[in-house]
Formats: C-alpha cells, sequence, structure tokens
C-alpha cells in the first residue's frame, strides 16, 4: 500500500496567513498540520509517500518536511500545476501510484484515529474505497454520505444545500486502482473541479464494493482560523507532560503541562498550561495562557494572551489587554507605545481580521 498526501491547493479560507506560506505548514502545537498526517500514515506501516504540492508553496513544504527520512519513510512531492479538485490530484499521481493501493489524505487535516482498523476493514472486505465518516453539526459545508445499514455507501453528494444525512466525508480515503477507471469517466463539476466524491459515486453507479468506517475520535478540517484555534487547544489537551529546554529567569511561574523549546527564556512571566513555546524565543513581563502556542524566535514583552496561536518570528510589545482566540502570522509586529494609547495605527495586509472587543 502507498499513501497520497494532499497539500497543493489554493488556501482561501485562511488568508492572509496562507498568502505567503502553505496552509499544510500551519503549525498546531508548534509542529505542521502536515506532519501529523505523515506520521499516522507511518504508524500505519505505509512508508512510500507521494505529496501533491503546487509550484506556488511547494517548495517551502519539500523544504521542511524532505525527503521523509525524519519520520521513516519515503516521500515523492508531485507537483499539480492548479487546484483543479481531488481526482485531479489522483489523476496527477497515477505515476507514482501505478496499480497500489493507497491511502488518500487531505493534508491540512487532523484526525485523531489510528489508520489500521481502517486499513483492516478495506483489506477483509477487499473493497475499491473506503471512506472515512464523521457525524457533524453543518453537513452542507462537507461531501455527505448516504449509507446502508451495513456500512455500504449508496450515495456522496458534495456540499449539499439540503444534506441527505449529518455524516460528513473526513479527509481520509482508501482506494485500490479501480480508482483511476472512475476518474477518468467524471467531468468537472460547475465549480470546475474533479471530484473525488463524483468519482466514489461513479464506482457505485458501476456496483464496485464502497463501504464507510465510523470514526469516533476527533477530526478537524482546519481551513479556518477557528478550526485551527480548536485543533491546537485538542492536541495541547492530549500533550503528556512539561519538558523545559529553555531558561527560566527572576518571579517566574509555570503552572500545568508546558514545553519551552531549547534557547528560548522566559523571564519575570506567568505560563500557565497547556502552552507550546517553540525554540529561540524571547517572552518578558508576560502573562501566557491556556491553550496558546508560540513558535520559534517569537518576542513577546510585556504581552498578555490566551488560547492563541503566534506563528515565527512575530512580535507582540507592551499591549497589556488580553489577547484573546487570535491567530498571529509570521513576522508580524503588535505594539502599544504607551499604556493606554490615545491612537491606534495600523498596517496590516490584505485580507487580515482586526477585532477591537469589549467582550
Ligand atoms: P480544500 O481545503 O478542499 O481546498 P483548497 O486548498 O483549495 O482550500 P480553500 O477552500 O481554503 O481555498 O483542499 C483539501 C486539501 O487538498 C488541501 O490540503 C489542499 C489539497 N488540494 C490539492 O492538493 N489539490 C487540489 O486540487 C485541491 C482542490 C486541494
Amino acid at each position: 500500500m502507498k499513501a497520497l498526501i494532499l497539500s497543493g491547493g489554493s488556501g482561501t479560507r485562511l488568508r492572509p496567513i496562507t498568502h505567503t506560506g502553505a496552509k499544510q505548514l500551519v503549525p498546531v502545537a508548534n509542529k505542521p498540520i502536515l506532519w501529523y498526517g505523515i506520521e499516522a500514515i507511518v504508524a500505519a506501516g505505509v512508508t512510500e509517500i507521494g505529496i501533491i504540492i503546487n509550484p506556488e508553496t511547494g517548495d517551502e513544504i519539500r523544504r521542511k518536511t524532505g525527503d521523509g527520512s525524519r519520520f521513516g519513510a519515503q516521500i515523492s512531492y508531485i507537483v499539480q500545476d492548479q487546484p483543479a479538485g481531488l481526482a485531479h490530484a489522483v489523476k496527477v499521481a497515477q505515476p507514482f501510484l501505478g496499480d497500489a493501493p493507497f491511502v488518500m489524505y487531505l493534508g491540512d487535516n487532523l484526525v485523531q484515529s489510528d489508520l489500521n482498523g481502517f486499513i483492516n476493514q478495506f483489506k477483509t472486505q477487499q473493497l475499491d474505497a473506503l471512506t472515512l465518516l464523521k457525524a457533524v453539526e453543518n453537513p452542507s459545508a462537507f461531501g455527505v454520505a448516504t449509507v446502508d445499514s451495513q456500512g455500504r455507501v449508496l450515495q456522496l453528494v458534495e456540499k449539499p444545500k439540503d444534506p441527505p444525512s449529518n455524516l460528513a466525508l473526513v479527509g481520509v480515503y482508501l482506494f485500490s486502482s479501480a480508482i483511476h477507471g472512475a476518474i477518468d469517466q467524471i467531468e468537472p463539476s460547475p465549480r470546475g473541479e474533479l471530484e473525488i466524491t463524483d468519482a466514489i459515486q461513479k464506482l457505485i453507479d458501476l456496483k464496485n464494493p464502497v463501504a464507510a468506517f465510523r470514526l469516533e475520535g476527533w477530526w478537524l478540517d482546519t481551513g479556518k482560523k477557528d478550526d485551527l484555534l480548536e485543533a491546537n487547544q485538542i492536541v495541547l489537551d492530549a500533550f503528556p507532560n512539561s519538558t523545559m529546554l529553555g531558561t527560566i529567569q527572576g518571579d517566574t511561574r509555570i503552572n500545568g503541562r508546558v514545553h519551552v523549546g531549547k534557547g528560548s527564556k522566559i523571564i519575570n512571566s506567568t505560563i500557565r498550561g497547556p502552552v507550546s513555546i517553540g525554540e529561540n524565543c524571547h517572552i518578558e513581563n508576560c502573562f501566557i495562557g491556556p491553550y496558546s502556542s508560540i513558535a520559534n524566535h517569537v518576542y513577546l514583552l510585556e504581552a498578555d494572551l490566551e488560547h492563541s496561536v503566534v506563528l515565527e518570528k512575530a512580535r507582540i510589545e507592551g499591549i497589556h489587554q488580553r489577547i484573546v482566540d487570535s491567530l498571529i502570522g509570521e513576522r508580524v509586529t503588535l505594539k502599544a507605545a504607551a499604556r493606554r494609547p490615545k491612537a491606534l495605527r495600523f498596517m496590516v495586509g490584505d485580507d487580515s481580521t482586526i477585532e477591537l472587543t469589549g467582550l
């Protein structure tokens, strides 16, 4: 069995964070989302992995993720010129996949599950497609399945206005090589994409065996800010224990599970876990509250934040109001020149959101 991870796409929903970077590399608890998928695939014993990348963000994914040796896998990168759909990505990867069965994993999804049960069902039932389903409150935002009492998939529809069930397709699938023939027989959808749901529906119409596996654990599609903050919270909640690789100075208090990376300095600050702090950060006179992740080389001076994700090289200085539920991008500066500022001065990139809340 091989694996195909889809890490191309356009990432419009996480703008502006994804104007410059790949959304699959946005960190959750200081680890890129994509790496959780790679680790789950390797843990299920699949080590030949192809990653679909696009021409804009592909180099960054390739540079950071490497040839797979750090995961105990061999990774090949496959460029998809345009985000022409999930089934299109499979088509582009055909030379890599050959006739092998494969697990397809969406690189911006976080799934809490061991893939072994899923792979076993696929093998023992000799299926051509196995989809992973999860009951959700807003099925219209997803691909939705209708399933019979034996778990066979009867029908799939992409983002239906009137959903036939509340079972959404989670971003993990298993396919035999029969999917390639099905993709050859479908046309682009009204939004101009070759849809994987249409290809699976084609298998169902041709009477190929297609089944569903119900996911019991959590699943997050990290396409949007609040989903990303939720993913960060869930992963930090599962943090096993504290690790202190940096240094602590002055009157610093650390409570709960807190990870501090090499070279980071915490001075006169309170950190209340679960919190993950990367490498070479400077944190002085700050309060960092639960469910915060601070990436490498972040500089925080007199800042107060919780339930937030701060990306690499950001600087926050002199903001005494608590920063909550925030995603602060790479190299962003937030600075207050006075304790009670009389004016606000901004230089904010396209698609940014700033909320001064009375919460
Ligand atoms: P989506 O989130 O469905 O699409 P997108 O990346 O275009 O995002 P947005 O809606 O924010 O604009 O994609 C799911 C995953 O599949 C994601 O990791 C990107 C990847 N993908 C490809 O690799 N090729 C494609 O053609 C598409 C549409 C997505």
